[in-house]
């Protein structure tokens, strides 16, 4: 039975109406990416990045924002297919567990966590995050969004690594393939491994995939399950 990995990127959540990271004008929400995704950002102006993260985690409880078809097909698959099956995200939204995925790996952190600055401990949290917000243990401690910001390590490496080397199916879905590590994940599986590229359009990193697929995720995801189900 062969062993799949999935990474998913920001346009697979797209089509569910979040922002993707790198829009044409090269800022994220009207910020430039030192401004708010760096520890030196954070220790700068706090406030902003609590905010800047505060209004993406306020947009997780939005009822507008759903998971789409993609992240539909991807649970169904994983629920339907009785060999290994792993979804490595960088996205940091909830959409793949609401559609019902279960094998997940958030390597970039998640919006709904907060992370103590001096155990390093996490926790659920759903409301906003600043300054005053007390410590969920009484701890006097500061609190930051549990998400991985340039210059940090990604979370997970050891385990995605071992996955990786030894899976026989690699789809990437939606991801500029920009940010390493994970644009060089690709080159992590080994020879043998299928790789195919979901995308709207081709990424610099488009020609190592023995497939490229190019159109919305919610579709081409949708497709590629259902063929992949049918044929095996
Ligand atoms: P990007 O915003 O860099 O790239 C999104 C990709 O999705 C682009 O290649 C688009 O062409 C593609 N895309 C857009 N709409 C799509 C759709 N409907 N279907 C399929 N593809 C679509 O986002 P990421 O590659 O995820 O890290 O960015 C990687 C990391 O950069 C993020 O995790 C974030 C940022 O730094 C952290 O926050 C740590």
């Amino acid at each position: 039975m062969q062993k799949i990995i999935v990474l998913t990127g920001a346009g697979i959540s797209a089509d569910s109406g979040l922002k993707t990271f790198r829009g044409a004008d090269g800022l994220w929400e009207g910020h430039h990416i030192e401004e708010v995704a760096t520890p030196e950002a954070f220790a700068r102006n706090p406030r902003l990045v609590y905010e800047f993260y505060n209004l993406r985690r306020a947009q997780l409880l939005d009822p507008a924002i759903q998971p789409n078809a993609a992240h539909k097909a991807l649970a169904e698959f994983e629920k339907s297919y009785p060999g290994s099956f792993h979804i490595i995200t960088q996205n940091v939204d909830n959409l793949h567990e609401r559609a019902g995925s279960e094998n997940i790996i958030h390597m970039h952190g998640e919006l709904q966590k907060i992370r103590c600055l001096q155990t390093g401990e996490s926790f659920f949290w759903q409301d906003d995050l600043d300054e005053t917000t007390p410590h969920p243990k009484g701890i006097h401690s500061s609190l930051r969004p549990d998400i991985v910001w340039f210059g940090e390590m990604p979370m997970h490496m050891a385990e995605i690594e071992e996955l990786l080397s030894d899976c026989d199916v690699f789809l990437s879905i939606g991801t500029s393939g920009n940010v390493y590590p994970a644009a060089g994940f690709v080159n992590w599986t080994k020879g043998s491994c299928y790789k195919v590229e979901f995308n709207t359009e081709e990424t610099p990193i488009s020609e190592i995939f023995d497939r490229t697929i190019i159109g919305p995720a919610a579709k081409t995801v949708t497709e590629w399950c259902r063929d992949f189900l049918t044929t095996k």
